[in-house]
């Protein structure tokens, strides 16, 4: 049985990006195998977000996991902040993170680029922390999406560091994970890109029939094949990409010969995804209504998990001290 972590910021809701690339692989480990899922508020305070939406954007984020299948009687489920002891080995790893190497991460310019008034010093060590996250559980899978393979590669650089540095083999060094394929990359209905909580071009599990209606219809296209077998442009793709995870592969096969004779009718294709979509969201959105109203079974299941979380987060902290030379008088 191997240990398998994943994880979420807590600064917006879920959407299709998050559970295709993340969630579901997850999701079809937990009976397997040991699994801790977190909700990362820590990592969310990077975007300083005010109190009051901190604790309601966790509490939403738990609902979803919950209502998305995680079942916390089999996995572990917890919030990053209930365990203090990732904060003492992320203080611990930082004395071994070099800035010229986080300076130099892809997640690190691209905020820079897009909050150039907030950077601050926990956007720099952002794959500390993750790499505390990760091997606090000593994990060695890590499902998640393709956008973090770079960070995932810095928690296992953090843990082979650690153990070279004090001649131990102590840490597991983490993969990122899905099930022996590429990592997944959902993109979003604008064009280019990926799907993304900041980039505003996403369908989220809690999005009503209506809404994934009208984002899925105003979702970038372009004028359509002109000659037989012509080569897809990348918002076509896209859309198609999205089917593959929402639709039955018929239609997908009709529409790619629909494309590959020039019949195809974006406007038929993005009915049919819409309603694909609908249907798949639908359930998940009622059963986060459902949980969300139930404070005491949130309050239990938070509770529970911490305190599964902090037994095997004390254990590693305790070993780790005393690998690293802190002793008792
Ligand atoms: P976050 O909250 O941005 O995303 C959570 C998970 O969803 C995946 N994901 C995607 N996968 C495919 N296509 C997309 N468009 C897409 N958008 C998001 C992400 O890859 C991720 O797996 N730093 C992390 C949270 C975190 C974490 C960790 C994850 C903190 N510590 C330790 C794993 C292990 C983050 O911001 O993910």
């Amino acid at each position: 049985m191997e240990t398998v972590l994943s994880g979420i910021r807590s600064t917006g809701n879920l959407h299709l990006g998050n559970y295709f690339g993340a969630l579901k692989n997850f999701i079809r480990m937990q009976h397997e195998h040991n699994c801790y899922f977190f909700i990362a508020d820590y990592h969310s305070l990077t975007t300083h977000p005010t109190p009051a939406d901190l604790h309601g954007n966790v509490k939403q984020v738990l609902a979803e996991y919950l209502a998305s299948g995680i079942d916390p009687e089999i996995a572990t489920i917890y919030i990053q902040s209930d365990l203090p002891e990732v904060a003492e080995l992320y203080l611990l790893l930082n004395m071994n993170a070099y800035i010229g190497e986080l300076e130099r991460t892809t997640t690190f310019k691209d905020k820079i680029r897009n909050q150039p008034d907030n950077v601050n010093a926990g956007l720099l060590t952002y794959p500390v922390l993750m790499a505390a996250d990760i091997i606090i559980h000593n994990a060695s899978k890590v499902p998640v999406g393709k956008d973090q393979e770079q960070n995932l590669e810095m928690a296992k650089k953090f843990a082979r560091r650690f153990n070279h540095m004090y001649g131990v083999e102590y840490f597991t060094e983490p993969a990122a994970y899905n099930f022996g394929e590429n990592l997944v990359k959902i993109p979003g209905l604008d064009g280019t890109g990926k799907m993304g909580k900041s980039e505003g071009n996403g369908i989220y599990l809690c999005d009503p029939d209506k809404e994934i209606r009208k984002k899925v219809m105003r979702a970038v296209t372009d004028t359509g094949p002109t000659e037989p077998n012509s080569p897809i442009s990348e918002p076509v793709r896209n859309l198609f990409a999205l089917m593959e995870v929402v639709s039955d592969h018929d239609a997908i096969a009709k529409f790619k010969e629909d494309y590959a004779n020039c019949t195809i009718r974006y406007g038929d294709l993005k009915k049919h995804l819409a309603e694909d979509i609908c249907k798949f969201v639908a359930p998940i959105r009622e059963r986060i209504e459902d949980i969300k109203n139930n404070d005491v079974y949130l309050g239990r299941v938070a509770k529970m998990g911490a305190e599964k979380a902090r037994e095997s987060a004390s254990k590693t902290i305790r070993e780790v001290r005393e690998i690293i030379g802190f002793k008792a008088f």
